[in-house]
C-alpha cells in the first residue's frame, strides 16, 4: 500500500468565532479525483485554500507527503477559481507564459532568449491541448467564458503541478460547454497524473467526474449560534453507481 499524499488529522478551521471546519481526518492517495459539494459558506474554498497553503489551520494538520503544506502558494499545487484574474492588456498566449514566468523568476519577472523559447513552446502546446490554439493571440476579453476556464487551466499547468485545485470553475458556463469541459479536465487529469481536488454545486458533475465524492455537512448545528459549530465531511463515495442510488435515496440528489 502506498502512502498517503494528502493527509488530514484532526484539522479545525476558525475566523474568530466562526468555526468553519471541524475535527476533519481524512486521507488522499496521489492519482485521486475528489469531487467536493455541501451548502454555499460550508467551508469548500477554505478547504481549497489550505491545500493551496493560502490558508492555515487553526488546530491540527494537514500533511503533504508527510509534511506539513508550505505557508505559501507554490508550484506543486494550481489553482483554478471560477473567477480569475488575467492581464487584460496581455494576449492569451502572453498570459499562459507569464503563468510560467512568476514561477521561475519571480524577482525579475521576465525570460529570455532560449529560456523564453523553451516556454513559449509549452504554452503554445499547453494551449493546443486546452484547445485554444486558435485563440492565442486575442484578448481576454474576446474570450468566451469557456475559453476564459481553458485558459486559466493552462495558467494553472504551466506550472506543473501535481495538484490541481478547481474552485467551482464551470459554475458559469452553459450545460454544454460544460460537458467538453468535463472531457478536457479528464483527460488533463489523466495525461499530467494530476491529482484533483474540484469544489462543484452540481453533484451529478461530482459523479460524472470524480473517483470520490465529498459532502461537506454540518453534523451538529445550533440555530441560535449559527457560528458555533464546523462542518466536516459527512459522506465520502467511492464512485460507483451503487453510491449514487444511496445517496439519492439519502435526498442529497
Ligand atoms: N478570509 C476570511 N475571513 C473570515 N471569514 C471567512 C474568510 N473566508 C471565508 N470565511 C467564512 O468561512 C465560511 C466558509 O466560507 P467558504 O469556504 O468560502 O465556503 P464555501 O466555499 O463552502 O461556500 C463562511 O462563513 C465565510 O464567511
Ligand atoms: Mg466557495
Amino acid at each position: 500500500m502506498s502512502a498517503p499524499m494528502i493527509e488530514v488529522k484532526n484539522l479545525w478551521k476558525e475566523y474568530g468565532n466562526n468555526v468553519v471546519l471541524e475535527r476533519m481526518n481524512l486521507q488522499v492517495k496521489a492519482g485521486e479525483f475528489i469531487t467536493m459539494v455541501g451548502a454555499s459558506g460550508c467551508g469548500k474554498s477554505t478547504f481549497l485554500k489550505m491545500l493551496l497553503g493560502m490558508e492555515e489551520p487553526t488546530r491540527g494538520q494537514l500533511l503533504l507527503d508527510g509534511k506539513p503544506i508550505p505557508n505559501e502558494p507554490d508550484q506543486a499545487r494550481g489553482i483554478v477559481f471560477q473567477q480569475y484574474s488575467v492581464f487584460p492588456h496581455l494576449s492569451v498566449e502572453q498570459n499562459v507564459i507569464l503563468a510560467r514566468e512568476f514561477e521561475r523568476s519571480p524577482l525579475l519577472g521576465k525570460l529570455f532568449g532560449r529560456a523564453r523559447r523553451e516556454v513559449l513552446e509549452e504554452a503554445r502546446a499547453l494551449l493546443a491541448k486546452v484547445g485554444l490554439s486558435h485563440a492565442a493571440k486575442q484578448y481576454p476579453h474576446e474570450l468566451s467564458g469557456g475559453m476564459r476556464q481553458r485558459l486559466a487551466i493552462a495558467q494553472a499547468l504551466i506550472r506543473r503541478p501535481r495538484i490541481l485545485l478547481l474552485d467551482e470553475p464551470f459554475g458559469a458556463l452553459d450545460p454544454g460547454i460544460r460537458k467538453d469541459m468535463h472531457t478536457l479536465v479528464h483527460q488533463l487529469w489523466q495525461e499530467h497524473e494530476l491529482t484533483v481536488f474540484m469544489v462543484t454545486h452540481d453533484i451529478s458533475e461530482g459523479f460524472a467526474l470524480g473517483t470520490r465524492l465529498w459532502v461537506f455537512d454540518k453534523l451538529r448545528r445550533d440555530d441560535q449560534a449559527p457560528e458555533a459549530y464546523g462542518a466536516n465531511i459527512t459522506y465520502d463515495l467511492p464512485v460507483n453507481r451503487e453510491s449514487l442510488a444511496q445517496l439519492k435515496e439519502r435526498d442529497y440528489g
